[in-house]
C-alpha cells in the first residue's frame, strides 16, 4: 500500500525522526551490510536517498504469485525436495531464515537455510481427518522428519549475475529432525545429553566468529510440551501438530533452544544458557567488553525480550541470560545465583534454564506483542526488535520496537525503549517479522499475517503478505513502500543480501497452507495449473535494487 503524506502518523513520524547517531561503532554480525557500512556518514546516505526512488510501491495484491515492483525480477534458487547431494539429502520444507558465510569471495558462498517445519498434507498426503484417525505411519513420519532443520548449500554467482546451487558440492549437507545434536549442558536432560534433531527452525544468526544461530520455535507442535507443578511433577501434553511424539516419545525439553552450526562440517549443538521458549531470532552483536551478546525473543502472546551476555570472546556455551523490563528499561539476570526468588523456584540453573518464561514471570519481565526478529540499525546502533500482532489484546497490526542501551553498549544492563514504527493502514503493513538492512542501511521488512487471516476483517486492506522497503534517511525517510507480494497464503521470510547487496535471497514459505486436501489446493505456486504448492529460495536482484544502493550494473 502507498503511503502518503497525509496518512503518515505525525506522531510516530516524530518518534521515527528521534534516531541518533550516538551508538558507538557496530559491532553486529549476521547483517552482510554493517562491514559496508563502516564509514559510510549518515549525511552521504541522506544524500544519495534523496529524490524519488527509483521503483513505485506495489499496491496490496491477491494473486497467486510472487508480484513484484518494477524494477525487480525474481528466480528459484531452489525448492523443496531438490536433491543437494550424492548421498541424496534433499532441500526441506517451509524453508524460512537464510544467511552465509563467504567461502572464496562475494560470488561463492555456503548458504544456511531453516526449514521451520512440515506439512502433513504437501508432504504425507494427510488430512487433518487423516491425522485425527490416527493413520499417520512410522515411516510417514520418519519422512516428515527428514524435511524439517536445515540445509548449508553452496552458490556461485554465475557470468549472468546469478547465483545457483552447486549440485553435488561436498559442502552441501542436512540437518534434520533426525541429526543427533549435543547440548551444552552443566546435567543431562531427561537423562540424556544429546537431542534427536533440531524443529521448528524459525529465524536465527550468525556468531562474529562465522558460524550459524538456528533457532527452535514452535517446538511443542511436534514432540509435544512438558510442564511441572509446584512440587516439581511433571506431566507431558501431546504436540499440536506433528504427533511425532506416538513412534518418538522425545522430551520436549530437548526442543526449544538455539542451535548453533559449523558452516563447513555442519557440526551443531545446542546452547542451553540462551534458555528454552519459542526462540524467533539469535541476533549476536560484541559489547564495548568485546564479549557476544544475543538478542532473541519470544514468539507467542505476552512472553518476552531476552539477552545473553557470554562470558566467553568467541562461545555462547556460557554466559548469563536476561530478560526485557520495557517499562523500567532493565535487563534482568535469569541467574539462580543473582535471585532468591529463582533459587526457591528452580533446583538447579539447569532446570530454571529449562523453564525459562516462568523465571521470566517471576522475576517481573515485561509480556510483549510476540516478539519475532531482532535487527541493528547500522547507522546508530539501536535495537529494532519487530512486535508482531497481539490480536487478544486487539493489536492487530505491531510494530517495531526500539532498544536503545545505555552508553551505546549492547553489555549495559540499563536501557531505553521506544515506538519506532507502527503497523497499520496509516504505515501501509501488518505483522511484521523478518528484518534486513541493505548496503545504504535502510531496512527491509516482511509480514507475516496468518495465513487464515490473510484478506479478512481487520487485514483485508493488506492484501497479501509482503516484503517492504523503509528508507531511514532522505525525504522519504519513515515511509513504507511494498517491493514483493507473495503467493497465496505464503510469507516471505529470510531476507538476506549478498555480500554486494545487488541479489536478495528471500524464503516463500507456505504457500497454499490452509489447502484442506489435495483436491482442494488453495495455491499452486510456483507451477500453476493444479500442482501442489512448494516452498522455495528465490533470489531478487533488478536495476531498481540497484539504484538504491548505488551499485553499478
Ligand atoms: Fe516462525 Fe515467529 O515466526
Ligand atoms: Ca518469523
Ligand atoms: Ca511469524
Amino acid at each position: 500500500m502507498k503511503t502518503t503524506s497525509k496518512s503518515w502518523n505525525r506522531r510516530k513520524f516524530l518518534e521515527f525522526m528521534g534516531r541518533t547517531a550516538a551508538v558507538g561503532a557496530v559491532a553486529g554480525v549476521g547483517l552482510p551490510s554493517l562491514s559496508a557500512l563502516s564509514g559510510l556518514s549518515r549525511a552521504k546516505a541522506a544524500k544519495s536517498a534523496e529524490g524519488r526512488l527509483p521503483f513505485k510501491s506495489l499496491k496490496p495484491q491477491i494473486s497467486d504469485q510472487v508480484v513484484l515492483a518494477d524494477g525487480f525480477m525474481h528466480e528459484i534458487l531452489i525448492r523443496f525436495d531438490d536433491v543437494i547431494n550424492s548421498k541424496g539429502e534433499r532441500f526441506g520444507f517451509n524453508n524460512d531464515f537464510i544467511n552465509f558465510v563467504e567461502l572464496n569471495g562475494k560470488n561463492d558462498l555456503l548458504l544456511w537455510v531453516n526449514h521451520e517445519y512440515t506439512s502433513h498434507l504437501l508432504v504425507s498426503g494427510l488430512t487433518e481427518e487423516d491425522l485425527k484417525a490416527g493413520r499417520k505411519t512410522k515411516d510417514q513420519a520418519i519422512r516428515e522428519q527428514d524435511t524439517v532443520g536445515g540445509s548449508i548449500l553452496r552458490v556461485k554467482r554465475g557470468k549472468d549475475g546469478r547465483f545457483a546451487v552447486v549440485k553435488n558440492d561436498p559442502l552441501n549437507r542436512r540437518i534434520t529432525g533426525r541429526t543427533p545434536i549435543p547440548m551444552i549442558v552443566d546435567r543431562p536432560i531427561q537423562g540424556t545429553k544429546t537431542a534427536i534433531g533440531t524443529i521448528s527452525n524459525c529465524a536465527g544468526g550468525k556468531t562474529p566468529w562465522g558460524t550459524f544461530l538456528t533457532c527452535e520455535e514452535n517446538y511443542d507442535g511436534s514432540y509435544g510440551e512438558a510442564h511441572f507443578a509446584p512440587d516439581g511433577t511433571r506431566t507431558l501434553t501431546p504436540s499440536w501438530a506433528d504427533g511425532w511424539e506416538t513412534y518418538f516419545p522425545y522430551p520436549p525439553e530437548h526442543y526449544g533452544w538455539v542451535v548453533e552450526v559449523e558452516p563447513k562440517t555442519g557440526a551443531a549443538k545446542k546452547l542451553t544458557g540462551l534458555g528454552r521458549f519459542c526462540h524467533e531470532c539469535a541476533t549476536t552483536v560484541r559489547a564495548k567488553s568485546g564479549m557476544p551478546v544475543v538478542y532473541t525473543g519470544d514468539d507467542a502472546n505476552d512472553e518476552f525480550i531476552y539477552k545473553f551476555i557470554s562470558k566467553e570472546k568467541n562461545s555462547l556455551e556460557r554466559g548469563t541470560l536476561y530478560v526485557a523490563d520495557t517499562v523500567n528499561g532493565r535487563w534482568l539476570p535469569l541467574d539462580l545465583e543473582q535471585d532468591a526468588r529463582l533459587k526457591k523456584a528452580f533446583k538447579d540453573q539447569t532446570e530454571l534454564l529449562i523453564r525459562t518464561r516462568e523465571a521470566a514471570r517471576i522475576v517481573g519481565a515485561t509480556p510483549q506483542d510476540r516478539p519475532e526478529d531482532v535487527g541493528i540499525d547500522p547507522a546508530t546502533g539501536a535495537v529494532l526488535v519487530a512486535l508482531t500482532n497481539n490480536k487478544k489484546k486487539g493489536n492487530f497490526h505491531g510494530s517495531l520496537l526500539k532498544i536503545e542501551e545505555k552508553g551505546g553498549d549492547y553489555g549495559s544492563l540499563d536501557f531505553k525503549a521506544s515506538t519506532f514504527l507502527a503497523g497499520g493502514t496509516a504505515t501501509g503493513f501488518s505483522c511484521p517479522d523478518n528484518m534486513a538492512f541493505d548496503l545504504k542501511g535502510n531496512l527491509w521488512i516482511t509480514s507475516d499475517i496468518s495465513g487464515s487471516s490473510i484478506g479478512k476483517n481487520e487485514y483485508t486492506p493488506f492484501g497479501n503478505n509482503g516484503l517492504f522497503y523503509v528508507p531511514l534517511s532522505g525525504p522519504e525517510a519513515g515511509k513504507v513502500f511494498q517491493v514483493a507480494s507473495a503467493p497465496k497464503e505464503a510469507e516471505l521470510t529470510g531476507p538476506c543480501f549478498s555480500p554486494d547487496g545487488r541479489t536478495l535471497f528471500l524464503s516463500v514459505q507456505h504457500p497454499g497452507e490452509e489447502s484442506p486436501s489435495l483436491d482442494a489446493l488453495t495455491s499452486h505456486w510456483p507451477d500453476g495449473g493444479s500442482s501442489k504448492p512448494t516452498p522455495a529460495v528465490i533470489q531478487i536482484s533488478g536495476p531498481a535494487l540497484d539504484a538504491l544502493i548505488g551499485a553499478k550494473a
